[in-house]
């Protein structure tokens, strides 16, 4: 067979592999077994040295041009196979920006937290400082230095859980007053703290009681405090939380650690100039008072010189007051069908 005839042939079969080839690599493959350095096209091209010197120019151009064309050929399938592929990927990567997307719920603080955070916002905007306690407590702080010595009667309003005879679970947030106090130095100015946290309680759950609740303390110790700073705090502290048309009234109470001692409602109901006295519907929210001597005393301030008020009152009843919540067990049982509402 003459080379021109065999290049002929070579063009006729490289042709028709590219054209039925739809793979890249494959292409590859024949583009290496055509044109590489062992390929059939450099084979005739090496052959050259045999024919006449005539031919010789005749078949060199007729090959570079059969290299050339094949060359074409490669570079336009490559050109074509590379656009499917994108094409199916794309394809396959499309995404319809017209489908509704997933939607993420953000958490948000419980809704004990989100009272406590206002009560906080709320005196720390009037200057007080904010007191941490432990739970587990000294039987020393949470009774003994609120002036509930060990055979005080009080002493059974909080049914306790004991750890040991001297080391209990707080039943209310009173100890932090002892411990802040005894750190307090009066030369620098009035104490104002409150302290929010969890108490416990060896009580039966139900509706209105829980094992474990929250309490928020209040304390202002400096000179010349009456009980006018505290039912204009106590005022403050209600409006915020209630609205501005609520109204506060004291009533006369005991607590061991506070002489006198109040209990403190709030109107259900706004109260205007014109509201009559027997239309207001009262709700005890807290109990209050100025602080006893003794408990002056016992966290080594003078009472002949410093005298201040008390408070403490519960967020879980705030709550419940605020959302119409009519089980304080609600709020332990961590049902987001229920803590969602109070976003
Ligand atoms: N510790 C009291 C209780 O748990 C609440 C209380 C009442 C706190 C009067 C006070 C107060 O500071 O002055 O029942």
């Amino acid at each position: 067979m003459s080379l021109q005839d065999r290049l002929n042939e070579l063009k006729a079969t490289v042709l028709t592999q590219i054209n039925t080839t739809d793979h890249l690599d494959h292409l590859n493959e024949i583009r290496v077994n055509t044109l590489g350095k062992k390929g059939p096209i450099t084979e005739v091209l090496r052959g050259m040295k045999d024919i006449s010197a005539e031919e010789r120019p005749v078949i060199g151009a007729f090959a570079n041009e059969i290299r050339d064309l094949l060359k074409d050929a490669l570079e336009l399938k490559k050109a074509e196979l590379e656009n499917l592929a994108l094409n199916a990927q794309l394809a396959a990567e499309k995404i319809d920006v017209s489908l509704p997307g997933t939607d993420f719920e953000p958490g948000h603080a419980h809704v004990i937290q989100q009272i406590i955070e206002q009560l906080e916002n709320q005196f720390l905007g009037m200057g007080y400082q904010i007191a941490e306690g432990p739970e587990v407590e000294e039987d020393k702080y949470n009774f003994e230095m609120m002036n509930l010595p060990k055979d005080h009667p009080a002493r059974d309003m909080q049914d306790t859980f004991y750890i040991t005879p001297e080391i209990l679970m707080r039943t209310q947030t009173s100890p932090v007053q002892a411990r802040t106090m005894e750190k307090h130095d009066f030369t620098q100015g009035a104490l104002k703290m409150i302290s929010p946290g969890r108490v416990y309680r060896r009580d039966t759950d139900d509706a209105t009681h829980s094992h474990q609740f929250h309490q928020v303390e209040g304390l202002v110790i400096d000179k010349h405090i009456t009980m006018a700073d505290l039912k204009g705090t106590l005022l403050k502290v209600a409006q915020e939380l209630f609205g501005e048309k609520h109204q506060i009234r004291l009533r006369p109470s005991y607590f061991p650690f506070t002489e006198p001692s109040v209990e403190v409602d709030v109107s259900w109901n706004d109260v205007d100039e014109n509201t009559k006295p027997e239309d207001i519907e009262w709700i005890e929210v807290l109990g209050a008072g100025m602080v006893h001597p003794n408990v002056l005393k016992m966290a080594g301030v003078d009472p002949e010189v410093y005298g201040g008020f008390a408070f403490g009152l519960g967020p879980d009843r705030f709550a419940m007051l605020k959302y119409g919540v009519d089980d304080i067990r609600n709020f332990y049982l961590n049902d987001v069908r229920f803590l969602s509402q109070f976003k």
